[in-house]
This record gives structure tokens, C-alpha cells and sequence, in this order.
């Protein structure tokens, strides 16, 4: 019997289009999904929009329709963008949908009947702001106004209570049991001391009051909006309803994963209302760390949203699912920018990822007729490096840890890279043809890049199918066992096709270079005519590039052409290098080019600069530097 795996997102307001904090947290729980359903659990994936309360009746308001308009409007985006994602739900839930109005009728008429104190009737007194229409605390007034600066009354109301302060041992007894409830362990602390210091029953101010439930035998048109939206989580699964099948099936939730501004919502409020009502809770609670722009939370009230649609569009899903799941440690705060995006993708997709994939591929091709190599290898250096990281990566994955899950999936590729350089299949092609020692060696190759696909199926799932198909292997096979060594067909055709990664035109989203800072000199010796100046020299524009793709020049023994990448731009040279260099091994490689070279055609194909050698009596010796070097960086 397969293990039940239910995770769910925050139910996102519907006051407007999701941004990137939005679309991580949807990113996070595909990805975790994914890996649960490979790895053979049967689960149930939830999200969807959060649709009661004053947001938005005041963004509908100003648009002078409907809540219920605004929220099908908005609703309709989310769906689209989500598709773009290749967010794989199984359920989306609406706050205004019968089956959750069911869930919450539900919820409440259990809490009245087991605990029929728990709501109750009292007196609600605080700094209320006329123009807002809502309630602020101390801690949020000066000088009797409001954050907006709007004059604040005195106010008292009639007002219902949910008896939170019953709560606070049993919460506390709970965590106790539960040393896992909620991750990560600093923000599990920081709920205890809050619960510890001690708990206040929680009001249900007029801000409240929605076009939604009434408390069931109770007052009219109040219901508390956040049990309102928490419910989601059961009334989805048919709570309350005739058909709960799948709430005896999949509740308790295995993950509630949320950002850390909720937090207090879902692992202290939301336990409690449970427990009035006799419901299990759920088992674990994640919050994630904020999207920053200039150190501050993305937001439409801060204004400073980051739609990165663009990025989307023009490099894939696939590239920004990865960028933000490698990119943040998760749980942990970070700042987005296009540029950093543009970096990794440069670095860790298009250099690392795409180069590699190619130059194996590329290999395989030329060395055995397009096929995958003939015999297999059950004795390797990527065997052991392999069988070395996969639990490591799964161990990451287990943890939530997908920053390190990652890591450990570019060690093995950093391993293959040194393993191709170190065994040189172009020599022993040159020497022996494709004997068996080289079929083991490309096998080799294409069979550790097919793990590491394994290994980012879950975070680039519609590249991996193609990478998979390229490399020969069947494209749906990422489960446990595609992760094992050994299971590459031989003698079955591969695809090189076009580049997984196109290069990225830095310029268009960044615009301009940066400007090497001016460089103080205190010399002032007299010029020697015979050596030229710093300036003369600083007029040669030496830099740093990936050899991207690498080709004989027709007709020519001497010349190769190369596409290299400059850091900003893919160039065409042209290098009479062929007598030492294969095109194979040139690929993946880093050289020093001249880059401001005027063009000059050699044997009719223009070369844009020049890549630097020494000379051993004619014959060529490239330049090279550290493979951590980034393309474009300036020598100098
Ligand atoms: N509707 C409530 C949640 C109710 S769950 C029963 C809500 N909605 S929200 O639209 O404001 O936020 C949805 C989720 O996105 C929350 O988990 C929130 O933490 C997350 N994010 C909103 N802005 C964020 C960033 N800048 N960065 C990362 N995630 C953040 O809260």
C-alpha cells in the first residue's frame, strides 16, 4: 500500500495577480509533491484563493464591481499561471465555493457542541480608524492615528471571542510531543515563547464580518476569517459533507506549507480550533523565508511587486523553478533580481548543465553513430560518486533542505566534467577508435548525467523528459530505482539536438556593462618608448569565455570554429588550434580571448577576435584558467 502524502499551500488572496512570493510557495509544494509521487507516496496536492474579507471588497470596490467578479477574474490568472509553471495540484479550492461553506458550518457546530464556551459573547475595545474601517494596535498607533495617518477613536463593540487562552497548556503539551510540528526549529521557538508568554482570547472585530457564514445558532453574517480560510484545508477533502472519503483518506495534512508571516495562524490557531473541535491536527508545518527586493518583503502593500513573467517567458519554467529553489536557503529570507537569475542560469544551466549534456552527447554521436555505447560499466569513478551523492541528494529532499539536495546534484556533475576531462575520450579515439574502453567511458558519462536528470525531475520537470529522451532513457523513468546506477540502454539511439539552455542576452534585461573602476597610479618614472604603456595595454580587451560549440573549419587542417560566450554575447572565432585540439575536448572549455579584435575572415568564416596560445614550436597551447571563473570576467 502506498504511503498517503497530503501537503497544501496557503490559499492565496485574490485582491490581485500572484507575485514571485506567491509563485515560490506554489514552486516549493509542486516540487515536494513531485518527489513524494515518484517516490511512490499517493498524494494529494492542494491550493487555491482565499476570497472573504475586506481586501477584496475594497480592491472590487474601486473597480466598482463584484467581489465575486474580481475574485472569478483573478482566479482565472491564477490558473494560467499556474499551468506556466507546471504547478501539478490536485485540487484547487475557493473560499466561496459550497463545499468549504459546508467545511466551516461544519467546523463550528462541532467546537459549539464539544466545547459550547469556546465562542462566546464579550466586549471588544481598541483604536479603531473610521476611514480604514478597521481596528489597529498600540503598537501601530502615534499619537491617536493610524500607520496612514488617519485620526483613530477610541471604540468599543459587542463582539464575538473564541476562547484561545483554554488552549495555551494543551498547545504547549502538544509541541512538547511534536519536536517536528514546525519547521524551521527558529520559528518552531519563536511560537512556543509566543504561546508560553501566554495566550489571549482572539476577537472577532468588525473588520471580520464578511459576506459569508453565519456562527450557527449564534449571531448572523460573523464569521471569524481566519478559521474561515483555514477550514479550506478539511472542507476541500469533503469535511462536513456527505462524501468525506477523501478526509478519512488524507487528513491529517503531511505538510501545511506556508511563509513565515502565518505562521502564528497555522501552528498556533489553527491547532487550537482543532482541538475545540475534536480534529486531528495536522503534522507538520513549513514556513518559508520572504522574496526581498532591496531587503524588503514583496508585497502590494509595500508596493514593490516582482512579476518576473518575462524571465518566464523567455528562459522557461524550468530555469526559474530551479533559479528560486537553488537560489534560496530554504526557510531563509533572499533578494531577487533579474541579474542574479541571469548569473545562475548562465553558470549553473547554460555552462554547467548544457555544456556537459552536449559534449557527451555530442561524443556519442560522432565516436558511436549516434547510439548509446555498447557495453555498460559496473566499475567507475561516476559509479562511486554517484552512489556517494544520491543519498545525500535524497536525504536533502527528506529535509526540505533543497538548496543542499541540489548542491550534492552539481557535485555530480562537476564530477563527470573532471571525468571526461581526465580520461580524454578524443585521445583515446585518435589512438584506438571505439574500442571498449571508450564505450565504457562515454557510456559512462551519459549514464551519470542521466542520474543527474533523475535528481531534477522534480525541480525541472519538462526538461528532464527531454534530457532523459536525449540520452537515450526512457523520459518517464525518474523514480527510485532510475536513481540506481546501471540503467542506461546500450546501442540505443540519442539526440543531440539544439542547446538546452540558449544563450542569454544579459543586455536586454540588465542593459550596459559595468566600468572597471579607474586605477590609481603614483609612478611617475619617464616613459621607455620601447614598452608600451599601461593605457596602450588596458586598450586590449582580454576576457574570460566559454567554448561553447567547436567545429572543423571545411577544408582547413589548421582551423577550428568555436562559438564562445563572453559573458554577454555568443561570438564566432575562428583558432588554428586543430592540430593539437579536437572539437570534442575543446567544448565546455575556458580560454582567453581577445574580444575587441577587429573581424577578419579566415578561409571564408569571420572571426570575431582572437583565443590566446603559446607557441611549442608552432604548436598551439591554449591558455586556460580555473573552471570557477566566470565567462566575461576581465584579465588584466
Ligand atoms: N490568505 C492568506 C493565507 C490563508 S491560508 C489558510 C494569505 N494570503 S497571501 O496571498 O497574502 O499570501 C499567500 C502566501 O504567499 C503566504 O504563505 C505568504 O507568506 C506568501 N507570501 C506572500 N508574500 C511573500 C514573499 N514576498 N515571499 C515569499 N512568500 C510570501 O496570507
Amino acid at each position: 500500500m502506498p504511503q498517503k502524502f497530503y501537503i497544501t499551500t496557503a490559499i492565496h488572496y485574490v485582491n490581485d495577480v500572484p507575485h514571485i512570493g506567491h509563485m515560490y510557495e506554489n514552486i516549493v509544494a509542486d516540487v515536494i509533491a513531485r518527489h513524494r509521487r515518484r517516490m511512490g507516496d499517493d498524494v494529494w496536492f492542494l491550493t487555491g484563493t482565499d476570497e472573504h474579507g475586506q481586501r477584496i471588497e475594497r480592491s472590487a470596490a474601486k473597480q466598482g464591481i463584484l467581489p465575486i467578479e474580481l475574485a472569478d477574474r483573478v482566479v482565472a490568472d491564477h490558473h494560467a499561471l499556474w499551468k506556466k509553471l507546471n504547478i501539478s495540484y490536485d485540487d484547487f479550492i475557493r473560499t466561496t465555493e459550497a463545499r468549504h461553506r459546508i467545511g466551516v458550518h461544519e467546523i463550528i457546530r462541532r467546537m459549539l457542541e464539544r466545547n459550547p464556551d469556546d465562542i462566546y459573547l464579550g466586549e471588544f475595545s481598541g483604536w479603531y480608524c473610521p476611514n480604514d474601517e478597521t481596528y489597529f494596535t498600540e503598537k501601530e498607533v502615534t499619537d491617536a492615528r493610524c500607520p496612514n495617518g488617519h485620526p483613530l477613536e477610541r471604540a468599543r463593540e459587542q463582539n464575538y471571542f473564541f476562547r484561545l487562552s483554554r488552549y495555551q497548556r494543551l498547545l504547549l503539551d502538544f509541541y512538547k510531543q511534536h519536536p517536528d510540528f514546525v519547521q524551521p526549529q527558529t520559528r518552531f521557538n519563536e511560537v512556543i515563547a509566543f504561546v508560553q508568554a501566554g495566550l489571549k482570547d482572539l476577537s472577532v472585530s468588525r473588520t471580520s464580518i464578511t459576506w459569508g457564514i453565519p456562527w450557527p445558532g449564534n449571531a448572523d453574517h460573523i464569521t471569524y476569517v481566519w478559521l474561515d480560510a483555514l477550514t479550506n484545508y478539511i472542507s476541500a477533502l469533503g469535511f462536513g459533507s456527505s462524501d468525506h472519503e477523501k478526509f478519512d483518506h488524507y487528513w491529517p495534512a503531511d505538510v501545511h506549507l506556508i511563509g513565515k508571516d502565518i505562521i502564528r495562524f497555522h501552528a498556533i490557531y489553527w491547532p487550537a480550533f482543532l482541538m475545540s473541535a475534536g480534529v486531528e491536527l495536522p503534522k507538520k508545518i513549513i514556513g518559508h523565508g520572504w522574496w526581498l527586493r532591496d531587503n524588503q518583503k514583496i508585497s502590494k502593500s509595500v508596493g514593490n511587486i516582482v512579476r518576473p513573467e518575462n524571465i518566464i517567458d523567455d528562459f522557461g519554467a524550468d530555469a526559474f523553478r530551479y533559479f528560486v529553489l537553488r537560489e534560496m536557503v530554504f526557510g531563509q529570507d533572499q533578494n531577487y533580481s533579474d541579474e542574479a537569475f541571469l548569473v545562475r542560469y548562465t553558470a549553473d544551466l547554460a555552462n554547467d548543465l548544457g555544456n556537459t549534456m552536449s559534449r557527451a552527447l555530442k561524443m556519442s554521436e560522432s565516436y558511436f553513430g549516434g547510439k548509446t555505447p555498447p557495453t555498460p560499466c559496473q566499475d567507475n569513478d561516476l559509479l562511486r560518486a554517484s552512489r556517494g551523492l544520491v543519498p545525500d541528494y535524497l536525504r536533502g529532499m527528506e529535509e526540505y533542505a533543497f538548496q543542499r539536495a541540489l548542491e550534492n546534484t552539481w557535485r555530480l556533475l562537476v564530477a563527470i566534467n573532471g571525468y571526461i576531462v581526465a580520461k580524454e575520450p578524443w585521445k583515446k579515439f585518435k589512438e584506438s577508435g571505439a574500442d571498449e574502453s571508450l564505450s565504457r567511458v562515454i557510456w559512462n558519462s551519459l549514464e551519470s548525467l542521466r542520474i543527474v536528470w533523475v535528481m531534477l525531475a522534480p525541480f525541472m520537470p519538462t526538461l528532464t523528459r527531454d534530457a532523459l529522451a536525449r540520452l537515450g532513457s526512457d523520459p518517464d523513468a525518474i523514480g527510485r530505482n532510475a536513481l540506481e546506477w546501471g540503467q542506461l540502454p546500450n546501442n540505443v539511439a540519442i539526440r543531440v539536438g539544439e542547446s538546452m539552455f540558449p544563450r542569454a542576452d544579459r543586455a536586454a534585461y540588465i542593459g550596459g556593462t559595468m566600468s572597471n573602476p579607474p586605477i590609481e597610479t603614483t609612478q611617475a618614472a619617464p616613459p621607455d618608448l620601447a614598452k608600451i604603456s599601461i593605457d596602450q595595454f588596458k586598450e586590449i580587451d582580454l576576457r574570460v569565455a566559454d567554448i561553447r560549440a567547436a567545429e572543423k573549419v571545411e577544408k582547413s587542417k589548421k582551423l577550428i570554429r568555436l562559438t564562445v560566450f563572453d559573458g554577454e554575447n555568443e561570438r564566432t572565432l575562428v583558432a588554428g588550434i586543430a592540430t593539437r585540439y579536437s572539437p570534442e575536448e575543446l567544448v565546455g572549455r575556458k580560454v582567453v580571448i581577445v574580444a575587441n579584435l577587429q573581424p577578419a575572415k579566415l578561409m571564408g568564416v569571420e572571426s570575431n577576435g582572437m583565443v590566446l596560445a603559446a607557441s611549442i614550436n608552432g604548436e598551439p597551447s591554449l591558455l586556460s584558467v580555473d573552471a570557477s571563473v566566470p565567462a566575461g570576467t576581465k584579465v588584466k
